[in-house]
């Protein structure tokens, strides 16, 4: 397959963010896509390089010939990016060359198995009869069908209430929730969930998986300081973040999508994400990650389970 060196327009204004300390130091690294050899050899040359990528031919061209690409300069919070790497969501094929790389690189393939973990873990844990979880941040409630899959059904009086500030991601996952039979169960709300008044209810259980990927540590402990509101005393919370092991060992796809793309990830040390959560006040359970052996530290994700204080 050739790959086009066409770009598609892009929504203007979304380059305008503070660089992440941790896409900064990315950004002085050489990278190698030598071996890309369908990538026009200009570009592979530029988009290894520390000064190269910042062309805006390499932006135009990555954000051309990739999907992924595209959606994450455009909005970089955005869950859409998941259905495409997803293996459940895609109805149609990533064909660009680019984005096959991308999604079945090991960050894509880590997306994956987070979903799978997580999905299985909070059906064994947070799907039980006359619960009520509350999935902050959680885009087309990916991980409330699969794990409704695994338990075979949602037991009695269990409510799985997504929030979230998307439309889009609402929008389909009230689709999937009426196609499912779920749409009792599942159940949307748009608000910005650090805010305080947009706790009406008090979970048992919350969800919180891709949504401190972004964040500073003052962010992230406000996040879930604000997490815990949504929560009834001592309850319980599945969180799983991005550990600075994926740029280490990805920095292909980090270039594309942070460097030249724009994507402000915040990746960090697992004793960071521990420090997070025990100054927000959150009694740390188990921590565990999306790849065998499962340890905490030996994928890309840190995944904690707490409980609030
Ligand atoms: C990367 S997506 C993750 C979606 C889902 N949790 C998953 O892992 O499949 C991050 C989501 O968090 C949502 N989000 C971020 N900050 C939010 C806030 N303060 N209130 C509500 N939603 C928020 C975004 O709209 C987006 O849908």
């Amino acid at each position: 397959m050739v790959a086009s060196t066409q770009s598609t327009p892009l929504r203007p204004g979304m380059m305008a963010v503070e660089c992440s300390p941790q896409v900064a130091i990315l950004g002085h690294q050489q990278i190698d896509f030598s071996d890309l050899e369908w990538m026009p050899e200009d570009i592979r040359r530029m988009l290894g390089d520390p000064i190269g990528y910042e062309d805006p031919r390499v932006l135009a061209w990555t954000t051309g010939n990739s999907l992924i690409a595209r959606i994450l300069h455009e909005n970089p919070a955005s869950d859409a990016m998941l259905r495409w790497v997803y293996p459940d969501r895609n109805g149609s094929p990533l064909a660009q060359p680019l984005d096959r790389i991308l999604s079945r690189s090991p960050s894509g393939q880590a997306l994956r198995d987070r979903l799978d973990i997580c999905s299985v873990w909070l059906a064994e844990h947070f799907v039980c009869p006359g619960s009520s979880v509350g999935d902050l941040g959680g885009g087309s409630a990916s991980y409330a069908f699969p794990a409704y899959a695994y338990k075979g059904g949602a037991p009695p009086g269990h409510i799985w209430e997504v929030v979230d500030l998307d439309p889009e991601a609402l929008a389909i996952a009230e689709q999937r929730a009426r196609d499912l039979g779920f749409e009792e169960v599942v159940r949307m709300r748009r608000v910005n969930f650090m805010r305080s008044e947009s706790v009406t209810v008090q979970h048992d259980f919350a969800v919180l998986i891709g949504v401190l990927c972004g964040m500073d540590i003052t962010t992230a402990v406000r996040c879930l300081e604000a997490a815990k509101r949504h929560l009834k005393p001592g309850g319980e919370i599945l969180a799983a973040t991005l550990l600075q092991r994926a740029f280490d060992e990805d920095p292909r796809t980090f270039r594309v999508l942070c460097n030249v793309g724009g994507w402000q990830l915040r990746p960090k040390q697992l004793e960071q994400v521990l420090d997070i959560f025990r100054i927000a006040g959150w009694d740390v359970q188990s921590v565990f990650s999306e790849r065998a052996p499962y340890t905490p530290g030996s994928g890309q994700y840190a995944i904690v389970h707490a409980r609030a204080l």
